[in-house]
């Protein structure tokens, strides 16, 4: 179980945005959940364009997080607490503060310090029009031009120029940037956007929305896509591999938006990535034959490669479980919600969350926690628009709200200002009223609390091996699962009720069972 934490908003020693010292003070609390490592968004300097996704210095920490020292402290402390250290890798761009950006606009056209970027000549008379049609992910075009007129590629913010991953120095500077973390006692990398390295040199036009999850925009013309999971990104997974090999129980983990699963599972070979997230289970709507078709397609694609299939339901990307599952569409959808949008049910959305983890927790492979997912955090659904700060709000011209809902700074001590999230009462983000119903003390101490349903699913995820056990599915009345994993049955009901099977007791459930398991439930039995 890998514990994912965003540091902008985990906890703070001092001022609005949380940082590296604050997440240390609160390991103690990481580690009594129960999960075996925790994975950090960035922290390295940055001018935070993209909240961090955007590197000026991939060797250092942003002062707004703290110092290298603060870094390695936290390693420390990590691993006295029997908790492995993943950080973000960023390689499919870098800020436009990055040494190489500005050495490469201070450079003339055609000279080897582009060569690092895509930069390319514009089209129309004058080249007032972008090379290509991509757009960005974040909204506009994908192409940004330069005073001297050449237009540099992002496929993200004007920010976040991407690498050419063709490069031999850039594929050099990485290596060395993987050792730099792995020699500071890091476990490994969660590879951001590691569909998007590879792009198609002759930058064919693409005719739509260049949206992250390749094969799965409907508006895309068929065959392959210029920029998302191309054949040739594998290669630089395989030197990845080399150099993480040299440093035992090692790993990465890919960010992967690709929708077909033999695709996807290519990433996962014996000589790449150890793990990559299977956003299908995400993005999928809560129905039993949506859920079980998603979990039988995953674990087959990545049995046939031998790999374990990684599980996960939120992340710092999209709407919080618990307001999602009380949507009248339950499948990935918005990336935020506007106060004029539908209003989640978050008593059915809570049902459902509890329900949806106590399944993920019990799959075999890896499972990830997006840090509040523990305390039931909804997400902050009415933002005012002055607060937002995700560039995809701006970039869409005010038409997607973002991804600042999912990012509101934790709830740790119902009392205090913040709810103990800075000594100062600050806040990047502001927190909703109510928050501190959620806070992390309240929740200690209340049995029934949601924190306290994580903390024993975990317990038992581990005291039964389940992520590592088999998995048979078993017939299963409409409108529910079942499986034998491990020793256990599991059952999930989203419609209708199930009685509890002959020969079979309770061990622990998602809400109360009788004789019966009712909807949008999940339990986990023992052999009576
Ligand atoms: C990934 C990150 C996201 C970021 C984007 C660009 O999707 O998860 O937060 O904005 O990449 O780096």
């Amino acid at each position: 179980m890998i514990y994912q934490i965003y540091p902008r908003s985990f906890a703070s020693s001092d001022g609005p945005v949380g940082d590296l010292p604050g997440i240390t003070s609160r390991l103690e609390y990481v580690a009594s959940i129960g999960v075996d490592a925790v994975w950090l968004s960035p922290f390295y300097r940055s001018p935070q364009r993209d909240h961090g996704y955007d590197v000026a210095d991939y060797r250092d920490v942003d002062p707004m997080f703290g110092t290298l020292d603060d870094a390695t402290a936290l390693i420390d402390r990590a691993g006295e607490l029997g908790l492995k250290v993943i950080v973000d890798l960023v390689p499919n761009h870098t800020s436009d503060q990055h040494p190489w950006f500005r050495e490469a606009l201070a450079a003339p056209q055609g000279s080897p310090a582009r060569e690092r970027y895509w930069f390319r000549e514009g089209r129309g008379e004058d080249g007032e029009l972008p090379p290509t049609d991509w757009e960005s992910v974040f909204g506009g075009p994908a192409w940004t031009r330069v005073e001297d007129g050449q237009w540099y590629l992002h496929l993200f913010d004007s920010s976040q120029p991407d690498l050419n991953w063709d490069h031999p120095e850039v594929r050099e500077e990485f290596d060395s940037i993987l050792r730099f973390w792995l020699d500071r006692g890091v476990a490994g990398f969660r590879v951001d956007v590691a569909h998007g390295l590879a792009k198609d040199p002759t930058l064919p036009d693409f005719a739509s929305h260049a949206a992250m999850i390749a094969g799965l925009d409907e508006d895309a013309p068929a065959g392959p896509e210029p920029m998302w999971d191309r054949d040739e990104v594998h290669e630089i997974y395989r030197r990845w591999r080399r150099v993480l090999d040299e440093y035992p129980e090692s790993m990465m983990c890919g960010e992967v938006w690709v929708g077909d699963d033999e695709r996807r599972s290519r990433y996962v070979r014996a000589d790449e990535m150890h793990q990559c997230f299977n956003f299908a289970f995400l993005s999928s709507p809560w129905r039993a034959a949506d859920i079980g078709g998603v979990i039988a397609a995953s674990l087959a694609a990545n049995d046939a490669v031998g790999a374990p299939t990684t599980w996960v339901l939120s992340n710092h990307d999209v709407i919080r479980t618990v307001s999602r599952m009380g949507l009248s569409e339950t499948g990935k959808g918005p990336n935020g919600l506007f106060a004029s949008d539908e209003r989640p049910d978050l008593q059915l959305g809570e049902r459902r969350a509890k329900a949806a983890q106590l399944l993920m927790l019990a799959l075999p492979g890896a499972a990830y926690l997006y840090n509040g997912e523990e305390l039931g955090l909804p997400e902050h659904d009415h933002l005012p628009d002055e607060a937002r700060q995700d560039p995809a709000f701006e970039r869409t011209g005010r038409a997607e709200p973002g991804r600042d809902g999912c990012r509101i700074p934790l709830p740790w001590q119902a009392e205090e200002p913040a709810c103990g999230f800075s000594p100062s009462g600050q806040t990047w983000l502001p927190q909703p009223e109510g928050w501190e119903k959620y806070a992390a003390d309240r929740q200690e101490e209340d049995a029934d609390s949601y924190l306290n349903f994580i903390r024993q699913a975990l317990a038992h995820r581990a005291h039964y091996r389940l992520g590592g056990a088999s998995l048979t599915e078993r017939e299963a009345p409409e409108g529910s699962l079942v499986y034998d994993i491990g020793e256990l049955r599991v059952i999930t009901v989203f419609t209708g009720s199930v009685p509890v099977p002959e020969g079979w007791q309770v061990l622990f459930a998602s809400a109360p069972v009788e004789a019966d398991i009712g909807p949008d439930t999940t339990v986990w039995l023992r052999r009576s």
